[in-house]
């Protein structure tokens, strides 16, 4: 897709050499295609073009960084961070490259004029040397908090469930589940009602599982941590479950807090290779740690996701812990209609039927009409550029490339058939049956 996508910007610029923000769009693909040669070239002509062009200045800056070529990239960004516009981006290059150049103190002032410009600014290996995102490290001694890695687990997420079309059902468990006991603790107290345990959602990829458990922690303004399955795949083949007590504590250090575990399949015992004695005691440290939650759980929510529910161990479903289990589905009309919103929202379109856009979109996922919706947006670019002007988005571009995106959640279905009719043990793939409309 990225290599067409250039290969289409290229002849359309051959078009117009001079039009800047194709150039630019040009040189952020080659960036994002880690062409990072090419893109240095790009953004050097792109200057000449438009010599006060910041984000080609930034931009050249980032592609020499990413070369290693440190001494121009630090000639760059030391101009651009000394005007007066400056955005969060150009201190987090100047602190980057700061940082290769061994001058640490000044990397980190840089990085605070950053998170100071914008407050939302993260960065993987800054935020492991400058931020202390793990709450506060009093107890913990210097080796314990290496072992966390470079890697920043706590997001603080801006998407809330207005971001996430249909999935009306999903909301109201979580909130039933996790979000009133957090937000009415004293009623659920009243009743003698206990919060704690998790919800589990499964359902075919690319219908929601991780937005909306990142919007969850947007929806109640609280801290994000997102444990994907490499981290959970790392734990075990390092046979590290300390790892994994470090991040419930960092997630009870940093309520209210949404500690959600993406693919937590991987932590199945049902996968041969979970069965060695490395993997069950991961899965033995997670129970516990979940218990654990139970016991002290004030301010955590959490959350979890599969495509594969089948390879969850049956531990994992007793009470208190993942005792909710929901089936995402893929959206129904109207919320395919939703999500087609949500996604031409702030693009230039025009006489839109949104109506007539979902209803040929049967078995397409939410990833899916987003991939269509970029799919024609890259079009639409590439048309507007050689005709220089915007040409708004119609009913007619999107069904027309409706072909072009093949629906992706029918091969989970013919799985999932299979456990639904052959391994439905209590009933817990009923919800399954109940989509296809097979019967019980
Ligand atoms: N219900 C939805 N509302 C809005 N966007 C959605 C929805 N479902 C999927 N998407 C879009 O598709 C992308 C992939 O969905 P994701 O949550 O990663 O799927 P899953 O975790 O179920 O595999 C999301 O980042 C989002 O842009
Ligand atoms: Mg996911």
């Amino acid at each position: 897709m990225d290599n067409n996508a250039i290969k289409n910007l290229k002849e359309a610029l051959a078009f117009s050499p001079d039009n800047v923000p194709l150039r630019l769009h040009l040189a952020e693909m080659l960036l994002h295609a880690e062409n990072y040669a090419e893109a240095e070239e790009q953004y050097k002509l792109l200057i000449e073009l438009s010599p006060k062009n910041q984000q080609a200045k930034c931009g050249l800056a980032k592609a020499c960084y990413l070369q290693n070529k440190l001494s121009l990239a630090y000639v760059i960004l030391e101009e651009l961070c000394h005007r007066d516009d400056t955005t969060a981006e150009y201190h987090v290059m100047f602190a980057k490259v700061l940082i290769k150049e061994g001058m640490k103190s000044e990397a980190q002032e840089q990085y605070k004029i950053a998170t100071d410009k914008e407050p939302m600014t993260t960065d993987p290996e800054l935020d492991a040397l400058f931020k202390v995102p793990m709450g506060d490290f009093d107890d913990m001694d210097d080796e314990e908090q290496d072992s966390f890695g470079n890697k920043s687990y706590l997001e603080k997420p801006s998407t809330t469930f207005k971001d996430v079309g249909g999935m009306n059902k999903v909301k109201e468990e979580i909130q039933l589940k996790i979000i009133y006991p957090l937000t009415h603790s004293e009623l659920y107290k009243a009743y003698g009602k206990k919060a704690g345990g998790g919800i589990l959602l499964y359902g075919p990829p690319g219908c929601g599982k991780t937005h909306i458990a990142r919007a969850t922690a947007g929806e109640i303004n609280a801290k994000f941590i997102n444990v994907g399955i490499n981290d959970i795949l790392d734990m075990w083949i390092g046979g590290s479950e300390r790892k994994l007590h470090e991040i419930f504590e960092l997630a009870r250090k940093s309520k209210p807090c949404v500690l959600f575990f993406d693919e937590v399949d991987a932590l199945g015992a049902n996968r041969s290779d979970m069965k060695n004695s490395a993997g069950r005691h991961l899965i033995n440290q997670f129970l516990s740690e979940m218990d654990g939650i139970e016991a002290s759980n004030d301010g955590v929510l959490v959350l979890a996701a599969t495509n594969a529910p089948w390879h969850l161990d049956p531990a994992f479903r007793r009470p208190g812990r993942f005792d909710r289990i929901i089936f995402v589905q893929p959206p129904d009309e109207s919320a395919r209609e939703q999500i087609l919103k949500i996604q031409l929202k702030d693009k230039p379109v025009k006489d839109i039927s949104i109506s007539d856009i979902s209803s040929r979109t049967k078995e397409f996922s939410g990833a899916d009409l987003k991939s269509l919706i970029d799919v024609v947006v890259e079009k639409k670019l590439i048309e507007s550029f050689k005709n220089g002007t915007i040409e708004p988005i119609t009913t007619k571009d999107i069904t027309g490339s409706i072909a072009q995106v093949n629906p992706s959640t029918k091969e989970w279905f013919t799985i999932a058939k299979n456990y639904a009719l052959y391994a439905n043990e209590s009933g817990l793939y009923n919800d399954i049956l109940d989509y296809l409309k097979i019967k019980k």
